[in-house]
């Protein structure tokens, strides 16, 4: 089967800003507590970083890092987690139904944040906690010296501010599962007066609304469509998010999730067009609002008791947990991903690229033991699951300029419809002069070839291939067999129309450019 994939170099679809390549950690499991901060132990720094998972993030080299929530924030009150840490309360913490012992809070995460070279990405509790916390923490963070909240952040530590540039304002607010959940005016409203505060503080932030994530919710789309008309000159991103689940749809299906994802992104970027459009005439009917994309992965519910959805009626997702009650950090949601997962996430990645022109942000959720490509032990074990390598690879490889494709040859027929046998992106990274090109062979049988046509490109000359494979779909990596699926790179001696992918593959192919017309 083959693909054909033409493209030119006027029809440039956006630049990869540096924070697609971003990710997400929470006050959940063993995601904070066992992950980044493990204090009073060998491998750990004297701030109680673990060293081995600052490499391993460092290597990442992410954009942004979200913290400290997801469902968590809409509970967490951050005064809770300053100051001597003797003197830090435990709470009751309602998203995952554990102990917090705010051992670890804001200037932890800011600190950790500065060693491992990403910004940080702060969200605030819109569910519970108010606009006026909520503008106190960007006092703390950013103003410099001179008031409370700036001189108590002095007091304890740090001198210079944080200068903390992207906020969200809550998390999933459209979910009965979320603390403090309202209706899309009640937010629009809570939102705004936030948004005003936040800004008045620090006019430089820059601010994420929350959009809706989940399609089976009735308000879904029309909670976007309410938020922005009331949100639009107050913010510069929506959010949305987006899991995708092996839930027996069979491979071929779960593989080309990337689909799922793709109208995911299309639906809040024409509700976005939607509402920037009924701003004609307004002062900001030129602004563009980005989507930030701050948790999408795969998920599949490995560590979550649910049999309907409907059952999550006045719950928290998380009774449904391996987790008895109100432990500290229990270890949950520690999914164990597959080659078929690495795959998949891949082909997710693809889609962020190929949606790059609304895309600003997107964060991998979650970074660390939880829906994690990083796991790690008690005994100062780390390692890097299948899905740590397409992620790796898409950082490494996917910067530059999106080209938008023509796209024909061989379709495989899936739920989502008929899809090309190979789902592909191209980046075009003018500094280097290279091509990269990021491949998902979706037939899980035969090799497929991929064809590329380059108008106005000159002397286009693959040069190497980076491969994600293996005969067993299942496999994985495991502490006693940490490079079962590790990714393979030949050198090339082919031209671009005669490449090949292997059943059951994600590569990158890096084509040297001579010259563009
Ligand atoms: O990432 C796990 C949870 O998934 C987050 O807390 C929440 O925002 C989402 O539903």
């Amino acid at each position: 089967m083959n693909s054909t994939y033409t493209y030119d170099k006027n029809f440039q679809l956006g630049n990869i800003d540096n924070k697609v390549w971003s990710s997400f950690t929470e006050h959940l499991g063993r995601s904070i507590y066992g992950g980044i901060y493990d204090p009073n132990k060998s491998f750990s720094d004297n701030n109680g970083f673990r060293k081995d998972v600052k490499k391993a993030v460092k290597d990442l080299n992410l954009g942004v890092i979200r913290y400290p929530g997801g469902n968590f924030v809409s509970n967490y009150n951050w005064k809770d987690g300053i100051g001597p840490k003797e003197n830090r309360k435990k709470t009751m913490e309602f998203a995952w139904s554990s102990i917090e012992t705010n051992q670890f809070g804001i200037d932890d995460f800011c600190r950790w944040a500065e060693e491992v070279g990403v910004e940080p990405m702060i969200a605030v509790n819109l569910g519970t906690g108010s606009i006026r916390s909520a503008a106190e923490l960007v006092e703390y963070c950013n103003h410099d010296h001179g008031t409370y909240w700036s001189d108590l952040r002095i007091k304890n530590g740090h001198r210079q501010p944080y200068n903390v540039k992207y906020w969200c304002l809550g998390n999933e607010m459209e979910g009965d599962w979320q603390a403090g959940h309202m209706s899309a005016q009640q937010y629009a409203d809570k939102a705004r007066e936030a948004a005003k505060m936040m800004k008045w503080v620090d006019k430089s932030i820059k601010l994420v609304a929350c959009g809706s994530s989940y399609e089976m919710l009735p308000t879904y789309l029309e909670w976007d469509k309410t938020i922005m008309k009331e949100l639009y000159p107050y913010v510069d991103y929506i959010s949305t998010h987006n899991y995708n689940m092996n839930s027996g749809q069979g491979t071929l299906n779960f593989l080309s999730s990337w689909k799922q994802l793709d109208n995911h992104l299309k639906n809040t970027e024409n509700a976005l067009d939607f509402v920037k459009s009924l701003r004609l005439g307004k002062k900001d009917d030129k602004k563009d609002i980005k989507i930030c994309l701050d948790e999408w992965n795969v998920w599949n519910f490995q560590d979550i008791k649910l049999d309907n959805l409907n059952d999550l009626a006045g719950m928290t997702t998380f009774e449904l947990t391996s987790a008895k009650k109100w432990e500290e950090h229990p270890a949950i949601l520690q999914e164990k991903y597959s080659l078929l997962d690495a795959l998949t996430v891949g082909g997710l990645g693809i889609t962020i690229l190929n949606n790059a022109n609304y895309i600003e942000i997107a964060c991998l959720a979650q970074l660390l033991n939880v829906i994690a490509p990083i796991t790690t032990d008690e005994s100062g074990h780390l390692l890097k699951q299948t899905i740590y390598y397409p992620f790796e690879l898409l950082s490494k490889y996917g910067r530059g300029t999106v080209l938008e494709p023509r796209v024909s040859g061989d379709t495989l027929s899936t739920d989502y419809g008929d899809l090309p046998v190979i789902a592909a992106a191209t980046v075009y990274d003018k500094e280097k002069s290279q091509l990269k090109i990021f491949a998902l062979n979706m037939d899980t049988s035969n090799t497929a070839n991929l064809r590329l046509n380059f108008n106005a490109f000159d002397g286009v000359t693959p040069k190497k291939q980076i491969i994600l494979t293996d005969d067993n779909l299942k496999a994985r990596n495991t502490f006693k067999e940490p490079n079962k699926v590790v990714p393979t790179e030949i050198n090339l001696n082919t031209t671009i129309d005669k490449l090949s992918l292997p059943k059951n593959s994600w590569s990158v192919i890096i084509c040297d450019v001579n010259s563009i017309k």
